[in-house]
């Protein structure tokens, strides 16, 4: 890898790009990110993405905002610099520099903006294909997931520890309930009804999920904003997930029982191409 990446305003191969070791976001993890789908040369979703990094920034008083324009300017020039056609951008807001302190710092002090490119198949791969097997973990996080904090380590654990034990991510169970996966939303099918939980403090309100909400209702299927139990989803019809990165990808096995016949849903791989087409037609 040698890309271009951004940071505070200016483009530098990625050897270059060094930030304070005194970083809130490395201290504290005091920081919130966006990741924004890349097809075909082009941003999928971008304002929503932008509405959501507002809304992380002042859940967690941040002193600044960040003009989208802006943001908007640095995205597109990497997609150019670095040549991307399909993959992602992450973008990472720390509150910036300041001396060790729980507390707050002063709020003159300058946000850290940091994005780069990465390359990734999201269109055609073997976890579409052949859908993928989840493994359930109790939902350890704090009770602020609606806000898209850097605070990663739980999700990063619950999903090595999937890997190690043969699955392709978890699921996190929160007081019985299926609460989300370690970087994406869940959902369920069940006689004719998708299921997919409130988007409360408890979950991330995917963008994907939003858009994939759009789609289920253009197709005319019914929704019910209800949580679902781990026996739900082993005895529903289809299950999937859902992000900037996996778009709409079949769950076949939970705990190593298989759904209904193992293989991917119908209903999921039309929600999948229904998902694809509208954002093709949006992207900028
Ligand atoms: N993760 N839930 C969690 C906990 C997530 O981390 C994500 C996204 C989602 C789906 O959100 P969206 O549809 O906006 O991507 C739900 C990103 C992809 C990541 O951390 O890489």
């Amino acid at each position: 890898m040698n890309r271009i990446v951004y940071l505070n305003g200016h483009f530098s191969d990625e050897k270059d790009a060094k930030i304070s070791i005194f970083d809130r976001s490395f201290l504290f993890s005091d920081s919130v990110y966006e990741v924004t789908t890349v097809l075909d040369g082009k941003m999928i979703d971008f304002d929503n993405h932008m509405k959501r990094l507002d809304r992380s920034m002042s859940e967690l008083k941040f002193p600044k905002m960040l003009n989208h324009d802006s943001i908007k300017k640095f995205h597109k020039d990497l997609i150019v610099k670095n040549e991307l056609k399909e993959g992602i951008i992450y973008l990472h807001v720390s509150r910036g520099v300041a001396d060790r302190s729980f507390n707050f710092p002063p709020k003159n002090i300058d946000l850290t903006v940091v994005a780069f490119t990465q390359e990734k198949k999201l269109l055609k791969n073997d976890e579409v294909a052949n859908g993928i097997r989840v493994m359930t973990v109790e939902d350890k996080r704090w009770k602020r997931c609606d806000i898209k904090t850097t605070q990663l380590l739980y999700p990063s654990f619950a999903k090595a520890q999937a890997s190690e034990k043969g699955f392709d991510d978890a699921w996190m169970l929160r007081d019985g309930y299926i609460s989300e996966g370690t970087s994406n939303n869940a959902w369920i099918i069940k006689s004719g009804n998708i299921l997919t939980r409130e988007a409360d403090e408890l979950i991330l309100n995917g963008i994907t999920r939003q858009s994939v909400i759009n789609c289920a209702k253009l197709l005319g299927y019914k929704i019910s904003y209800k949580g679902f139990t781990l026996d739900d989803a082993i005895t529903a019809d289809e299950a999937f997930i859902t992000s900037a990165t996996t778009f709409v990808t079949p769950v076949v096995n939970i705990n190593g029982k298989q759904i209904k016949d193992g293989k991917p849903g119908k209903f999921t791989g039309q929600l999948r191409e229904e998902y694809i087409k509208n954002s093709l037609k949006t992207a900028i």
